[in-house]
């Protein structure tokens, strides 16, 4: 196997272990992220540079993470992340993302740490690489493309701008009180008695539509719950689920969540949102929709606009959506390529 594909000159590329990287490193990664995310959403306010180092930091036993940066005169100006899931599912998957600072763009860089993640990976067989990008960011589908990827995934970014919410419309669906079901609220940690709930609401999520994506159901377990929990809370973040519980079994009928972070409060990203299948048809999505609008409209009133990814196939996601004011902002693809046709690409 060779990948050797030299660094442009001047330039080198490098692993960078976050538990012993330097504050100077840690500072550097950072301005990097936030200047791709400055790039990506240039309204939004800058996210907060200690959520951004949590991210950095971070370590998980469900999830191993490799980074490298490309260095030029001692400071990093571009990096590879490459994410494992340790969860048991998915084992062949490797999430790759590069980011290159703009003034140092098309000199080689992202192929040159594409080289090196490719190298790393070595020859297991099955592996497929995932990466993700958005049309917002012509220069990542360009190079997506160019080293064999495939749009496996749609994903809409649809925005509500909430002074458009018709405030008597979400309280017309927040009465809808369906006997037979009730409400439960989870603030940030999910208490031990709606452990098994969460669970089936999150796993809910594996049947949304996946389109040409090569993957299988991800795994939720209680330990993998309190891991995120604990996640959320050093990137210094809130949580709200909503659960519509089914009275006769006790078990999750619906859910919708959302993620605040208090320092950025004009945007909102709403999480995932699910009716398990033999509760559908009945409104429950609207119902949970409508409530935690309510909620955010009374609660969180410095909020501008919520976010919030859809498949474009997704089509009862996508009219419930629709109903609410969310219009289409732009298109996400995730990726797909194989090990073979990446090598083959990266050596031009
Ligand atoms: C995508 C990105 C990482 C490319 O970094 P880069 O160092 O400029 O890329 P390279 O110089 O190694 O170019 C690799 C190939 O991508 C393609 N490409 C990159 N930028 C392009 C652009 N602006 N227009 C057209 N093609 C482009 C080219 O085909 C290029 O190969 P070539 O030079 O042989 O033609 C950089 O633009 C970036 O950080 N974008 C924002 C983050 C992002 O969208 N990442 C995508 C995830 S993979």
């Amino acid at each position: 196997m060779s990948n050797t594909v030299a660094a442009p000159s001047g330039y080198a590329i490098e692993r960078i272990d976050p538990a012993a990287a330097s504050t100077e490193v840690e500072a550097q990664v950072v301005a990097l992220m936030q200047a791709i995310e400055r790039e990506e959403s240039p309204d939004d306010p800058p996210p907060p540079y200690e959520a951004m180092a949590a991210q950095f930091r971070m370590s998980s036993p469900f999830r191993e993470m490799h980074w490298s940066g490309a260095f030029h005169a001692g400071r990093v100006v571009g990096g590879a992340m490459m994410m494992i899931d340790k969860t048991g599912a998915n084992t062949n998957v490797r999430q790759v993302y590069l980011q290159v600072l703009p003034e140092h763009r098309r000199r080689g860089i992202a192929r040159a740490l594409l080289a090196s993640v490719l190298a790393e990976i070595g020859d297991e067989s099955g592996v497929v690489i995932h990466t993700w990008t958005t049309t917002r960011m012509p220069a990542g589908i360009a190079c997506a493309e160019r080293f064999g990827g495939e749009p496996a995934l749609r994903m809409r970014t649809n925005q509500l701008d909430v002074a458009s919410v018709d405030r008597g419309l979400m309280e017309e669906w927040a009465r809808r009180d369906p006997p037979g079901y009730r409400l439960e609220w989870i603030d940030d940690d999910v208490p031990d008695r709606l452990m098994d709930n969460v669970i089936t609401a999150i796993q809910t999520m594996n049947t949304s539509p996946r389109e040409g994506l090569q993957v299988e159901d991800f795994v939720v377990t209680p330990e993998i719950v309190r891991d995120r929990e604990r996640q959320r809370r050093e990137r210094g973040s809130d949580h709200w689920m909503l659960l519509a519980v089914d009275e006769a079994t006790g078990q999750t009928a619906a859910f919708t969540e959302i993620n605040i972070d208090r320092r950025t409060p004009t945007v909102l990203w709403q999480g995932g949102t699910a009716t398990i299948p033999e509760h559908r048809g009945k409104k429950l999505g609207k119902w949970v929709k409508g409530r935690m609008m309510l909620r955010i409209l009374d609660e969180l009133p410095a909020v501008r606009s919520v976010r919030t990814n859809n498949a474009g196939s997704n089509a009862p996601m996508l009219a419930i959506n629709e109903q609410m004011g969310y219009r289409f902002a732009y298109d996400n693809f995730v990726y797909q390529m194989t090990l073979e046709k990446a090598r083959e690409r990266v050596r031009r």
